[in-house]
């Protein structure tokens, strides 16, 4: 009798403490959720180069499945890029980036590329930071939506979407791409 009353005081106790830890817990979180500096936002809109034929591509072939080549939609293909970023459609327009990482075809059904890239700018207040994203690019669509999954520099803790329209796209495969990105971040 005695012990049963002595493990119910202690459950008790235990209980209490638990209750106790939980709520300055949470009080430490909405602390820190004040001090939280305010959020910007940033549009940010460029061309993306990517050259797959000539002597000089930034984008190679890295890997594939046995049968790729035979797939009507590449699939397994894996290609390394590295991309100039402009400010016009014009290739010889203002360098503000490059865009490096890694595309490939991810659809059997329908032709469509996983993209994990970096976009690193060089040029003016963004200089030295970079975006990166992380998605699903049905690229012969006119209009394609990826998702920003972070950043570096001015946007650390970013996050938000990236609209890519293509703009130019040869039948070597070579594309000129407008990225309009929309990005929330700390900064
Ligand atoms: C960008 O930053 C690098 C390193 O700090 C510097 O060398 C370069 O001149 C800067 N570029 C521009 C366009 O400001
Ligand atoms: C880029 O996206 C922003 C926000 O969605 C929009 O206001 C702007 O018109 C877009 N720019 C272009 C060129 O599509």
């Amino acid at each position: 009798m005695a012990n049963t009353a002595l493990l119910l005081m202690m459950l008790m106790i235990t209980s209490l403490l638990m209750a106790l830890t939980e709520a300055s817990w949470a009080e430490s979180v909405e602390a820190k959720k004040e001090a939280t500096p305010l959020e910007t936002i940033t549009n940010l809109q460029f061309y993306f180069h990517d050259t797959v034929s000539g002597k000089n591509p930034s984008a190679v072939r890295v890997a594939q499945a046995a049968n790729s080549d035979k797939s009507p939609t590449l699939f397994g293909v894996l290609l390394m890029a590295d991309d100039p970023l402009t400010e016009t459609p014009d290739p010889n327009s203002k360098l503000v980036g490059r865009a490096q990482g890694l595309y490939g075809s991810s659809g059997q059904q329908e032709f469509g590329l996983i993209m994990a890239m970096s976009f690193a700018f060089t040029d003016g207040t963004f200089n030295g930071s970079s975006i990166s994203i992380f998605g699903k690019n049905p690229a012969l669509h006119p209009v394609r939506e990826l998702p920003v999954v972070g950043g570096t520099g001015v946007f650390r803790l970013a996050r938000g979407y990236a609209i890519a329209k293509t703009y130019r796209l040869d039948s070597t495969g070579d594309a000129i791409v407008g990225y309009n990105f929309t990005v929330t971040h700390q900064s």
